[in-house]
């Protein structure tokens, strides 16, 4: 299955409803929450009251990536603002399986983001208990950068560790995703595609979302 999941971190904030709306009525799957907080990432993105603003308009699952540092204090929160899927950082933390089990707890899907310098391999003990693996394809902390070309090379060690591991996750992807790279990350075994510019900064953005959807079937 291929999901397409639009982020509002790229969206007109003057305008989120209409965004979330135009979401709603368009083939995405999920709609991405980016949340920053200054602290893991050079970066603010947006806190609890937005995200409760996304929701009270949002007829599609939430699909949450937290780059904060102490996500364990906050899981809670999430799931109450309508979280569907809660993804954390392993370099934001220490007691990683405890996170996991908390988001589940909650009812939640958890998935575990790893930064482009973080090997998949470090994940081999956690496969098993996770729902979802985000593979950072830019730094976390900003739309609009450049698609980071090891990430393929990370998609083939994780689809390798799946079968090593006899686990199967879902595999996200995370920045710089468009036209140009969509097919190819979806034949690189991607279920997931996040795409904040592209998709808001077109002039069309439902057909920019179309078009994605018909670029990752396989
Ligand atoms: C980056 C965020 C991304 C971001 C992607 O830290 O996690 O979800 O919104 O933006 P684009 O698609 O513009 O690279
Ligand atoms: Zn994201």
């Amino acid at each position: 299955m291929k999901y397409i999941a639009p982020s509002v971190l790229a969206a007109d904030f003057g305008n989120l409803q209409s965004a979330v709306e135009m979401l709603n009525q368009s083939e995405a799957d999920w709609i991405h929450v980016d949340v920053m907080d200054g602290v893991f990432v050079p970066n603010i993105s947006f806190g609890m009251p937005v995200v409760k603003a996304i929701q009270q308009h949002a007829q599609k699952p939430l699909d949450v990536h937290l780059m904060i540092a102490n996500p364990d204090d906050y899981l809670a929160d999430f799931q109450k603002l309508g979280a569907d899927r809660i993804t954390v950082h392993y370099e934001a933390c220490p007691h990683l399986h405890r996170t996991v089990q908390q988001i589940k707890e909650l009812g939640c899907k958890a998935g575990v983001a790893i930064n482009p310098h973080t090997s998949v391999k470090l994940l081999e003990n956690i496969l098993v208990d996770i729902d979802l693996v985000l593979v950072m394809s830019v730094n976390p902390g900003f739309g609009g950068q450049s698609f980071i070309d090891h990430t393929y090379q990370k998609l083939k060690d994780l689809q390798q560790l799946m079968q090593e591991t006899s686990t199967s996750v879902l595999v996200e992807v995370d920045g710089g995703v468009s036209d140009q790279n969509a097919t190819q990350l979806s034949n690189a075994g991607v279920n997931a595609f996040v795409a904040g510019s592209f998709v808001f900064k077109s002039e069309d953005p439902v057909a920019t979302i179309a078009h994605l959807k018909q670029a990752v079937r396989v």
